[in-house]
């Protein structure tokens, strides 16, 4: 994951960078016992919760759980990538860096791949510009009321019908087809032998990466041929989640504004631009991720979510909450007015009507208790009103980002802000607030069966045991091994704790019971916290173990456990959904039994009784 830089060298930077002297260089710190506190840097407190390890090399939040190494701690402060927080800090402590020989080649792949990527943009404009073949292209453009200065500034390009205009064009150039393959450019035919065109009769828009360069494309069908966009696939430079469209030739205007504008389409994006109004990019097809955030981050405090429809907006109030509550920026949301696209409304009003619809977007908090009040018809009794607030602050409790964290020290922030966009006192809140967290966290012990209440608390047993196992596997890397044997990474359902699992099989610096040595490699801050953060509540179960006990120790009996208890979760529900499919298809009937009768079979040599108390370990 450390990507261009050996292990030795990520090393070296490290030992010659101590956390409390690069942390003491932007803000002073108190000690406190052993470590050191300063109020946090990540969020808005007035108690110091933000505390540094000298012994352990890291930092930690208690209030918005930000944590990780020192090159986290850099990334986070410079809003900087990993590699560029590895050069500042070589830089501070002079140390020269060397290039691992590895990193390298993957390198030189991608650049490659840049390459190939820049010369089909070059293609696909000459494309449109061609007299005879671009003349569709230009015509529908044209139609769309698209300029020729968006033309240029977007370089939006025309693929012309074809099974095979780019792999000749390529050919001509030295371009091998499997290069243009893994560009996403190409698709393999049926049966394996040869490929074709995968962008045909198609408007061009080449998608950048904030430093300009392209990454993938969409095309626009010019009639009604499916689907109406075709995007390039996933490749080693293109992930949808990441990608935002538009950016680069946004972010001027973002910057001034501190605000970015997010649509849904290509046009929704160049429109806008065109007539004015430039601070704004789109995804693609996708819902705004945490990835998206984090590079919008940079530029702008204020983030305005634009959907096309109520129904779209309906649909994103909880996530713009919950953008809210992981990220130390404001979302805002708005809909556009009858049931028309961004694109569509500014070409009929301007880009003056659509800016003054943008001012009026309202804070994602407001923009949800609008929603749940419509829905309890205005909630004008005391006893709705009641119920309008405990729906709202179930939404809340039920945001991922939340359910990890300690609540307690979140709850102030969250309150704080609810009450000044709601216009709420902010003791109403917290009382209705700690009472449904009360009963929230009593039905995630699972004394309250079928209860209504948010994920949080219907999460359950099979989360509560995947973070088990991982905080374990945190502590101590060298049991890795036995776990993936009995429940590799793939059978996590939790998406961040599977995401960590992997990234500790792919670290190969960890050492048991070296926290620093683990999130070194983690370029990504959100996991780099999740696992100190996992660390942390490890090493206070370990610290239970008694003097004269010389058994495996609490945290090896909280793996076994776990993993036990996982695995017998999978098959109960394998169980369940066999049993299912026997009861619906009645047709069917004796294969299902078959099956059923299978796998209590193949529990019986699966995990005979006596082992599952003992543990996981399987034969
Ligand atoms: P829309 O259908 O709203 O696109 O989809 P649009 O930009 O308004 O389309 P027209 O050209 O004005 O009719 C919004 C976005 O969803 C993705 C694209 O990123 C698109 O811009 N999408 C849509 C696809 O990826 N595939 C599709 O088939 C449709
Ligand atoms: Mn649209």
């Amino acid at each position: 994951m450390s990507g261009l830089y050996s292990e030795d060298i990520l090393d070296q930077v490290a030992r010659a960078n101590d956390i409390v002297e690069v942390v003491s260089g932007y803000f002073p710190l108190k000690r406190a016992g052993k470590d050191y506190a300063a109020l946090c840097p990540f969020h808005a407190e007035k108690t110091p919760s933000f505390t540094v390890s000298p012994s352990k090399q890291i930092f930690k939040c208690f209030g918005c759980g930000r944590g990780g190494s020192v090159f986290n701690f850099v990334m986070a402060k410079e809003n900087v990538t990993f590699p560029e927080a590895v050069r500042i800090l070589a830089d501070r402590a002079g140390i020269e860096l060397k290039r691992d020989p590895d990193g390298e080649k993957r390198a030189g792949a991608r650049k490659k791949l840049r390459d190939v990527l820049a010369w089909a943009t070059r293609h696909f404009v000459a494309g449109l510009k061609h007299p005879k073949a671009g003349a569709h292209g230009r015509e529908y453009l044209e139609g769309r009321g698209i300029t020729q200065t968006a033309i240029d500034r977007f370089q939006i390009g025309y693929a012309p019908d074809g099974w095979d205009n780019l792999i000749k064009s390529g050919g001509r150039e030295g371009i091998r087809p499997e290069m243009l393959e893994t560009a996403g450019l190409l698709v393999r035919r049926d049966g394996g032998s040869g490929w074709y065109d995968r962008f045909r009769g198609r408007v061009i828009f080449p998608i950048l990466d904030p430093l300009s360069r392209p990454i993938g494309f969409g095309g626009r069908a010019l009639g009604d041929a499916e689907p109406k966009y075709l995007n390039s696939p996933e490749t080693p430079l293109f992930h949808k989640g990441q990608a935002l469209y538009g950016l680069p030739q946004a972010r001027d205007a973002i910057q001034a504004d501190r605000r970015v504008v997010v649509v849904e389409g290509y046009f929704d994006v160049i429109m806008p631009h065109q007539m004015g109004f430039g601070g704004i990019v789109a995804t693609l097809g996708t819902a705004l991720t945490d990835e998206h955030i984090r590079a919008l981050r940079r530029y702008a405090d204020e983030v305005v979510i634009v959907f096309d429809n109520d129904l779209a907006g309906r649909a994103g109030a909880d996530r713009g909450m919950e953008l809210f509550l992981a990220h130390d920026v404001r979302i805002l949301m708005t809909v556009v007015p009858d049931g028309k696209d961004p694109c569509d409304f500014c070409a009929e009003h301007g880009a003056e009507a659509f800016r003054a619809r943008i001012n009026e977007a309202q804070d994602a908090f407001k923009y949800k208790w609008d929603l749940v009040q419509a829905d309890l018809e205005a909630a004008t009794n005391p006893a709705a009103q009641r119920r309008a607030l405990e729906a709202m602050l179930s939404s809340v409790l039920s945001a991922p980002s939340l359910a990890q964290q300690d609540l307690r020290l979140q709850r102030d922030l969250i309150l704080g802000h609810m009450s000044r966009t709601l216009g709420i006192p902010e003791a109403t809140l917290r009382s209705t607030f700690s009472r449904l967290r009360r009963s929230s966290r009593r039905s995630a012990a699972g004394t309250e069966v079928g209860s209504n209440l948010p994920e949080t608390a219907t999460r359950g047993r099979r989360w509560v045991k995947e973070r088990e196992l991982l905080t374990a596997l945190v502590c101590r890397p060298s049991w890795l091994d036995d776990a993936r044997q009995a429940v590799p990474p793939d059978r996590i359902e939790a998406s961040a704790l599977r995401r960590l699992y992997e990234a500790l099989l792919e670290n190969p610096s960890r050492r048991d019971g070296d926290i620093e040595s683990i999130v070194r490699g983690f370029d990504d801050t959100a996991l780099a916290s999740l696992a100190v953060d996992l660390f942390e509540t490890g090493e206070a179960v370990e610290a239970c173990r008694q003097e004269a006990d010389t058994g495996p120790g609490p945290l090896r009996l909280k793996l076994e456990e776990a993993l036990g208890a996982l695995k017998e979760m999978e098959y109960e529900a394998d169980l369940a959904a066999r049993s299912r499919a026997a009861r619906e298809n009645e047709t069917d009937d004796a294969r299902a039994l078959r099956d059923f009768a299978e796998a209590r079979a193949r529990r019986q040599g699966f995990l005979p009784p006596s082992a599952r108390r003992r543990g996981f370990t399987e034969t």
